[in-house]
């Protein structure tokens, strides 16, 4: 089961020298604004680029510098620090420091302090430029790190402080948020592939016109998110929303459901679970005019002609090498006959059934997971909740031996 997340933790956020310790300050503040506590640590190379004042006020704690200048009258801040400690997060960590972790040196506050933090969960956010992070030497130390249990988040590629372009940017504070989240989660899912489709379709009737649901696509997003916390590789195949990218997980966009399940079919070689959490539009008009229907004086208003949408759930599900596949069910009424029933036409083990008008848009839900053992309720919590009850679920009815990925 997943472990219950405190409303509140206590963050040790060591910054060393680099440019993106501007963008550590707002990590400080997302962080104190989600309602935890953060403690700074600098590196002396890190007050070059900001001063220590500025963490202080969006802390709301004295920042500690210096091994020599304890905050603590003990002076051991490198142990009473880490102990405190639920996570800690080096970001930015440079490859100086990077290079001290992996190899066990401690000569300042931060690495001496890394080197006691014992088993609290520790995430590294590396930034430096593309070269230095293509250094074999550095991703030796990476290697190492990884081995020893850090988790290693990013770098970014992209445009770089000293105007080159390339991996080595430090990924954003809000991802780095989420990483420290997924510190917390179970790893159940480590090594297993995970494909979801999420959103919508669009059905096209002309240019300007189509037929599509009130599918937000947030259930979806959420079931990624908590897959890919749980250590899956994620690939999404979604439908028209208006949500932002999901990090961490392979996002394959896509208009209708031909369309979808095109994606679908050339995603499935290797994956373990098909979670199905789009709302397939189940008709598509018979013909898409490619340019405006106009509307003509004294005519009468044109008749849609609809063709039936492959099911896409139901094809998979009935492969011979079809991976653990999980159903959706957006029921207007009687919940848990309708969801039972569908759970055997689709010829899924499990699906989820849920009261369609009641949950489209909305940050939360309420649902019941139909198996062939019959039924299990999941009362209304926010879909990241559900997402991660649903997620764990599946991961304890996975084949413990997979098929080998290609
Ligand atoms: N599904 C699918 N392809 C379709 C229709 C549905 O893969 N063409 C999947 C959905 O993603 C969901 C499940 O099948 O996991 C049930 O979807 P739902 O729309 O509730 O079921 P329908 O088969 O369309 O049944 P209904 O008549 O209730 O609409």
């Amino acid at each position: 089961m997943i472990n219950p997340i405190p409303q509140s933790r206590h963050i040790l956020l060591g910054v060393s020298g680099g440019v993106a310790a501007y963008k550590a300050c707002e990590l400080v503040r997302g962080l104190t604004k989600a309602g935890h506590q953060v403690q700074v640590v600098m590196t002396t190379a890190a007050t070059h680029f900001v001063g220590p004042a500025t963490f202080q006020a969006l802390s709301g704690r004295p920042v500690a510098t210096d091994q020599w200048q304890p905050l603590a009258a003990n002076g051991m801040d490198h142990i009473d620090l880490v102990r405190a400690a639920d996570a800690l997060v080096v970001a930015p960590a440079s490859a100086d420091c990077l290079g001290k972790a992996a190899n066990g040196l401690g000569d300042d506050l931060l690495s001496t302090l890394v080197l006691a933090r014992g088993a609290v969960p520790t995430v590294f956010a590396p930034a430096m430029n593309r070269e230095m992070w293509a250094n074999a030497a550095v991703q030796r130390n990476v290697q190492r790190l990884c081995e020893d249990g850090v988790r290693m988040a990013g770098p970014a590629s992209g445009e770089q402080a000293c105007g080159e372009v390339g991996e080595g940017r430090m990924i954003e504070p809000e991802h780095i948020m989420l990483e420290l989240e997924a510190l917390f989660q179970p790893k159940a899912l480590a090594g297993r592939r995970v494909l979801i489709t999420a959103g919508p379709t669009f059905e096209p009737w002309d240019a300007v016109r189509g037929l599509t649901n009130r599918s937000s696509g947030k259930m979806g997003w959420a079931l990624a998110r908590a897959a890919w916390e749980q250590g899956a590789e994620v690939t999404l195949v979604a439908g028209p929303t208006a949500l932002p990218p999901p990090y961490g997980v392979r996002l394959l966009p896509v208009e209708t459901a031909l369309q979808m399940r095109a994606a679908v079919l050339a995603a499935l070689p290797g994956v373990d679970a098909l979670i199905a959490a789009a709302a397939v539009a189940d008709w598509r008009p018979s013909q898409a005019h490619a340019g405006k229907l106009k509307k003509q004086p004294d005519q009468q208003p044109p008749v849609l002609q609809l063709d039936t949408n492959p099911d896409i759930l139901a094809e998979i599900a009935a492969r011979p090498d079809a991976p653990y596949c999980v159903g959706f069910a957006a029921e207007a009424d009687d919940l848990l006959a309708n969801a039972q029933a569908k759970r055997q036409r689709k010829g899924v083990p499990l699906l989820v059934g849920n009261l369609g008008p009641q949950t489209f848009g909305r940050d939360d839900n309420a649902c019941v997971l139909v198996d062939a053992h019959g039924a299990t309720e999941l009362p209304r919590a926010s879909k990241l909740e559900l997402g991660r009850r649903i997620v764990s679920e599946i991961a304890l009815r996975l084949p413990s031996c997979s098929k080998p990925h290609p």
